[in-house]
């Protein structure tokens, strides 16, 4: 059904475009005229500060809230795509999921795959396999509840990538992966496995886009950054365009600077050493 629909669209670009995108919350408008585009095989990093309205925007991208302008993907306007449409083209990895009834991690990985692999070994092997791509085996049977925050958050990834697991389907267009914050609970080395997955995703032809915490991490892994302040648009462009001191100081209203590294490593963005 999804390939019809596809299939009917006209004039279809492996692209996520936002144009002219405001989003509002009762009265107050959140997300304010922001406009840029990404698209698959690369990754694009969402940064700014707290309360910028990063995950405002990643819910109108990914159609859980209502917007103004225009946000397509694959050509298509989110805002009018069903459920089991968005579904088949994009995954989401909200930034805190709350379970409360009781499932264990299998059941919950499960949830990303769709009732027409129902079949049970299939199921069986690709929990196993989405569980092992996050670090996870053999954690199954465990109760999902009682794992920390960090494994938690992996095994929502690993849900998210059984419902996308091909980041280019041969008949089909590229899936996206929307990630808000993915690695805020995990430890360092956690989330540069994590980031290597998503980095290694968007280069097998898949679309990624995450909201980003830590500076040094979208540094290393991002291909665009959007940075947002007050809802807005700060800038847009290339990793290295973007990652600037100056640029990057304005947007959080703190003095940061860029340290080199000797032997052609990547520069470290810390906080400006007032001391
Ligand atoms: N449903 C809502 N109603 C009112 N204000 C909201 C709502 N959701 C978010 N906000 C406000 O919008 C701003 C942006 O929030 P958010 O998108 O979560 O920012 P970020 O993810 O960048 O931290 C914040 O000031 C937040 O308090
Ligand atoms: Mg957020």
């Amino acid at each position: 059904m999804l390939h019809r629909t596809i299939e009917n669209g006209t004039a279809l670009a492996p692209d996520l475009v936002v144009e002219q995108v405001s989003v509002s919350a009762g009265k107050t408008r959140i997300v304010q005229d922001l406009s840029f585009h990404a698209k698959a095989g690369e990754v694009l990093a969402i940064i700014g500060p707290s309360g910028s309205g990063k995950t405002t925007l990643m819910k109108a991208m990914t159609g859980e809230l209502p917007y103004s302008g225009g946000i397509t993907l694959a050509g298509l306007e989110v805002g009018g795509l069903s459920p089991e449409v968005l579904a088949a083209m994009r995954g989401v990895l909200p930034q805190a999921s709350q379970i409360s009834f009781p499932l264990n991690v299998a059941e919950v990985v499960g949830l990303g795959l769709t009732s027409s692999r129902r079949e049970r070994t299939f199921r069986a092997r690709r929990i196993a396999e989405a569980l092992a791509k996050v670090g996870l085996s053999g954690f199954e049977g465990r109760s999902y509840q009682e794992l920390s925050g960090g494994e938690q958050q992996r095994v929502q990834l690993a849900r998210v990538l059984c419902q996308v697991w091909d980041p280019l389907p041969q008949e089909g267009l590229p899936h996206w992966l929307f990630l808000d914050e993915p690695v805020s609970s995990l430890d360092i080395k956690h989330q540069v496995q994590i980031m290597q997955l998503a980095a290694d995703y968007a280069k097998r032809g898949g679309g990624v886009v995450a909201v980003m915490h830590d500076l040094n991490l979208t540094a290393a892994f991002a291909d665009q950054v959007l940075v947002m302040q007050g809802g807005r648009r700060l800038a847009f462009g290339a990793r290295d365009e973007v990652m600037q001191a100056e640029l990057l100081s304005k947007a959080y209203d703190f003095p940061l600077e860029i340290l080199t590294r000797p032997g052609g490593r990547r520069p470290v963005i810390v906080p400006m050493d007032n001391g």
